[in-house]
């Protein structure tokens, strides 16, 4: 939504100006109001608030352990399978879920439960599934973030992911989608999984849900909803403030056309990044959904992720690096056709400017 977008600015400020917060012990209509959006506009049935990316998930580790514990037979050891290179959060549990050891260094001991495979590899995923299964321990749930973005902006595989959502099917395991940076239209669908053509059981969502106001969701469906009234809560989550501005940012999208904004816009950029790809020898490719973009920088070149944005934050162009190779592009979901061309000049200039 940018900086003091109007909408965001009008609701959060008559917001703070009524009532700010109020115990969970009381109804708030806000919160019910964007949960309601949530579920008209998912797969989900149910939603649960919280204050951040990594808190969502968190409640998703832990619904996935309630149903594993409560829904499934004589399943006392519960392993939830997420992949290498992905990122959940730094909880302790989410550090663990994360499949890269750099997060994980020097915070042991971690929690159980967890095992590694490779993105968008079924074979991989076959093999894990079945070497889990031993006494009462087996995979209770996949846990995958729809499109990789600190992993090096990698989309899911479509192939892979309706073979995953099959075999979950078949087994009794939960697929939960982490969709906290790809979530809310970034990917120019309301969510990353529609890019898919699979439904999650679980997905989570936080980042841009309240236009940067701190916020997490975990949302599930019926058939996996286990947690009891208390069982699971959170003292600012699902606050009226919170709420309210995540209402400004899902109601902006539809009445701004936001997601037409983030398909032209994504396509304006990753079409620019190619042609900078062709220009300079770099680059291995540009990829991505919608307006979250990545360029991926030649292995065998003495150049990397931070030299590059180093330089364009110096020629005034904020980028972001999602792993040491890969250049990541994620702008406001407003950003303008003016906007994109400004950045690409400013990335031509950058690269011109590098010496290899
Ligand atoms: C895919 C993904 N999951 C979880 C998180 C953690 O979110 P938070 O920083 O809000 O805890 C991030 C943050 O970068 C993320 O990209």
């Amino acid at each position: 939504m940018g900086h003091a977008h109007p909408l965001l600015s009008d609701a959060v400020t008559a917001q703070i100006q009524r009532l700010h917060h109020v115990s969970n012990l009381f109804y708030i209509p806000e919160q019910g109001e964007l949960a309601k959006w949530i579920v008209e506009h998912s797969c989900a049935d149910k939603v649960f608030f919280c204050n951040s990316g990594a808190e969502a998930n968190e409640a998703a580790i832990k619904l996935v352990r309630k149903y594993a514990h409560t829904m499934v037979e004589f399943l006392d050891e519960p392993v939830i399978l997420s992949a290498q290179s992905s990122f959940h959060g730094r909880t302790l549990a989410t550090i663990t879920a994360t499949g890269q050891p750099k997060y994980q260094k020097n915070f042991d001991p971690l929690p159980d439960g967890f095992a590694y495979v490779p993105y968008n590899d079924i074979q991989a995923l076959k093999e894990a599934i079945a070497d889990c299964d031993e006494g009462n321990r087996r995979v209770a749930a996949v846990m995958l973030e729809a499109l990789q973005g600190e992993g090096g902006v990698r989309p899911g595989d479509v192939e892979y992911f309706k073979a995953v959502r099959q075999i979950c099917d078949e087994n009794n395991i939960l697929l939960v989608l982490d969709e906290v940076q790809v979530g809310v239209g970034r990917t120019g669908k309301y969510w990353g999984y529609e890019n898919l053509g699979i439904e999650p059981d679980i997905f989570t969502s936080a980042k841009g849900l309240a236009g940067g106001i701190p916020i997490g969701a975990m949302m599930c469906k019926d058939s996996c909803a286990v947690f009891n009234p208390g069982e699971h809560a959170s003292t600012f989550g699902g606050n009226p403030f919170s709420c309210a501005a995540g209402l400004a940012v899902v109601q902006a999208l539809e009445s701004e056309n936001l997601l037409e904004n983030v398909n032209a816009r994504g396509q304006q950029l990753r079409t620019a990044l190619e042609t900078l790809a062709a220009k300079y020898d770099y680059f291995v490719e540009a990829r991505g959904w919608g307006l979250i973009n990545g360029l991926e920088i030649k292995t065998d070149l003495d150049l990397t992720s931070i030299q590059i944005v180093k330089t364009a934050m110096d020629n005034g162009l904020l980028i972001a690096p999602a792993g040491p190779k890969v250049l990541r592009f994620v702008p406001p979901l407003i950003v303008s056709e003016a906007e994109v061309d400004e950045a690409i000049a400013i990335l031509d200039k950058t690269l011109s400017e590098l010496s290899l």
